[in-house]
């Protein structure tokens, strides 16, 4: 055989090792509570400072937070994939219309993680963070505080086409919304537990100016919401205009507070979106709608546990993915290790949703390669040689 050909042998060998390996680390791998209690004891600790900060100068980053972990979780599983900045040649997940200009609280998560890596340089992953944050938002709008199992690790991939194709639409009915939520493995009763995270923050007009102005080809207005409430939200929101920042409170009477109030509105007809008013057309979610209204304790320690359930989506944990140093952007953790005479010289790495990186090894040959904390389903491929 040629050293050529040994040379290519050799690094699919190592390569299929380091997968194996990586594979039975995941396997034992799982989130647990605490798990920054050695590693960086006060990893939570400044998360939830940070949430506090930003939540005085704004109190609507709260609102911002807990979506920002439901859209995390949603597209790819909870893996920061949402932090990702759009590049040259790939339109991030962040940059999707489901996300842009809506989504916010991403300041909350830099500040974070900058003080982290002062702290503990490379110990706390952003999905973390993302998981933290979104508890700490809950608990300081006056929702029930839990326990966030942690150790989730961070992808480097992040697709605005992905997004699109897994968050659910303001417009989707109820038996739309129960699939896209059965997809990610959570039930009915959850999709409309975690629904009521909607008693706060805001909305943005374009989510559901349809429901006033363009219904359907009978009605311009949507039968099923409160006249008076469309009146107001008409006052809010006029039709045609062209101010694409308008925005309008989520539950108006406490939009700062995680109260049952949204379902005291859905109850009442006065559900801002499609995807709200849409839990009375079903029995069991209409059902599920008036238990929460009247009973606060109850749907606060049902949606403490869904948040939970909805933090395990896909999460990647042991060696799989990365910690990034950077929120914002994915490190490529290609290491080429030049021994000898061999070829190739160089490699590019490919990494979906990256452009390519070309990594070289100066005059001297390539006898080994290694992949490090590289075993997720990114895997960098060995695209090509010289
Ligand atoms: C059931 C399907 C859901 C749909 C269709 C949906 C859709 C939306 C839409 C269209 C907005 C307004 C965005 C804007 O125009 O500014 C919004 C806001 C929000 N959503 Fe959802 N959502 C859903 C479920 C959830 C879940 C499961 C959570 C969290 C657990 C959540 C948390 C929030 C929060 C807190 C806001 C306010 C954000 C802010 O003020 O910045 N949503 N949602």
């Amino acid at each position: 055989m040629s050293s050529k050909k040994l040379t290519r042998v050799s690094i699919i060998l190592v390569l299929v090792m380091v997968l194996v390996l990586c594979y039975c680390v995941e396997l034992e791998a799982q989130l647990q509570v605490g798990f920054y209690s050695s590693s960086c004891r006060i990893a939570e600790f400044i998360v939830k400072d940070e949430v506090r900060k930003g939540f005085f100068s704004d109190r609507g980053v709260a609102a911002g937070l807990v979506r920002l972990h439901f859209h995390d979780c949603f597209v790819r599983g909870c893996d920061a994939s949402v932090l990702i900045d759009t590049t040259p040649s790939n339109t991030a997940e962040k940059d999707s219309p489901a996300n842009n200009p809506s989504l916010r609280g991403f300041e909350v998560i830099d500040k974070a993680k900058a003080r982290l890596e002062a702290a503990c340089k490379g110990v706390v992953s952003c999905a973390d963070i993302v998981a933290f944050a979104a508890r700490d938002s809950v608990e300081i709008t006056g929702g029930l505080g839990y326990d966030v199992p942690a150790g989730r690790r961070d992808g480097r991939v992040s697709l605005s086409s992905e997004a699109s194709a897994n968050l659910p639409p303001p417009f989707f009915n109820v038996n739309q919304l129960t699939q896209t939520f059965a997809n990610k493995g959570l039930t009915q009763d959850e999709m409309a537990t975690l629904s009521g995270a909607h008693t706060i923050g805001r909305s943005h007009c374009t989510s559901f100016s349809n429901r006033l102005y363009s219904y359907n080809t009978t009605t311009s207005q949507d039968p099923s919401i409160d006249k008076v409430y469309a009146g107001q939200l008409k006052q809010q929101c006029p039709q045609g205009s062209t101010n694409a920042n308008l925005v309008v409170p989520m539950n108006p009477a406490t939009p700062s507070i995680t109260d049952v109030g949204y379902y005291v509105d859905v109850l009442a007809n006065r559900g801002l979106l499609t995807s709200d008013q849409t839990l009375l057309t079903n029995s069991a979610t209409a059902n599920q709608v008036s238990q929460n209204a009247g009973n606060p304790l109850l749907w606060r320690s049902k949606f403490a546990a869904a948040m939970v359930k909805m933090g395990r989506i896909g999460v990647m944990t042991g060696t799989a993915g990365e910690i990034r140093a950077n929120c914002r952007r994915s490190m490529v953790v290609l290491q080429v290790t030049s021994v000898g005479n061999g070829r190739p010289s160089s490699y590019v790495v490919r990494v979906d949703g990256l452009p390519d990186t070309t990594v070289g090894t100066g005059d001297a040959g390539v006898q080994r390669v290694a992949i490090v904390a590289n075993c997720d389903k990114s895997t960098p491929e060995l695209a090509s040689s010289t």
